[in-house]
């Protein structure tokens, strides 16, 4: 396993960064937890998902009833718009400036999000498609409609949706599917069987064949 090098809050977010296994990868993992997760709960995942991938994993700065999140939320599913987008180029500004501090390759990072985290990974598809080169998303739900639709035509996308989630229903995940449809990104919707809002194992093995067969290398 490579070192584990940052684990501070100097670059704006409390993270944890794990360096490629592998130096003669490029790929970064961005991983964003779900609400009351932390910087360390998806690393697992990104091991699995990406073996020789680094991993960089900050902390959701905002606090609802002391569980960290990306963004405020007025409710259940209810967005504060303004605070989302504020977060966005705020996370945004954390990966630019820790590509510089770690050493790697902007041009290749992999948005791996949960949940919440799935959610601000589109909002930062959307807001500074820039910093994101392709991404998995599970259980996302629409961030926001965009006025104007981005050019994702460059983006591939993974989705994981649960059959029987009762926090994003069928409609929100068709949704999303449409929307990066529209801006032209290469989206593969794969839907959990059996599952709710938890991650399932046929979902974590789709999406690891799927990075594994991604274009860009
Ligand atoms: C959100 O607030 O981002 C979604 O409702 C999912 C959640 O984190 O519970």
């Amino acid at each position: 396993m490579a070192g584990r090098k940052g684990s501070s809050s100097e670059l704006g977010f409390i993270h944890q960064f794990v360096s490629a296994a592998d130096r003669s990868d490029h790929m970064t993992l961005l991983l964003l937890h779900g609400t009351g997760g932390n910087e360390r709960d998806l690393i697992p995942l990104g091991q699995e998902l990406y073996p020789t991938a680094a991993l960089l994993s900050p902390r959701g700065k905002v606090l609802e009833s002391g569980m960290p999140r990306f963004f405020r939320r007025l409710a259940e599913g209810v967005f504060d718009i303004e605070d989302l987008k504020f977060r966005t180029h705020e996370l945004a500004d954390f990966v630019e400036k820790s590509s510089k501090v770690y050493g790697f390759d902007l041009r290749h990072v992999i948005c791996i999000g949960y949940s919440n985290g799935a959610n601000i990974a589109s909002s930062l598809l959307l807001l500074r498609p820039e910093v994101v080169s392709s991404a998995v998303l599970f259980r996302a739900m629409v961030p926001f409609l965009p006025e104007k639709v981005p050019n994702l035509t460059t983006k591939n996308i993974f989705m994981g949706a649960g059959e029987h989630d009762p926090i994003v229903p069928r409609e929100q995940t068709e949704m999303v599917y449409r929307m990066y449809k529209k801006a032209g990104a290469k989206v593969l919707l794969h839907w959990e069987k059996d599952s709710g809002h938890e991650l399932g194992y046929d979902e974590i093995s789709a999406a690891k064949e799927w990075l594994a067969n991604l274009p860009i290398k």
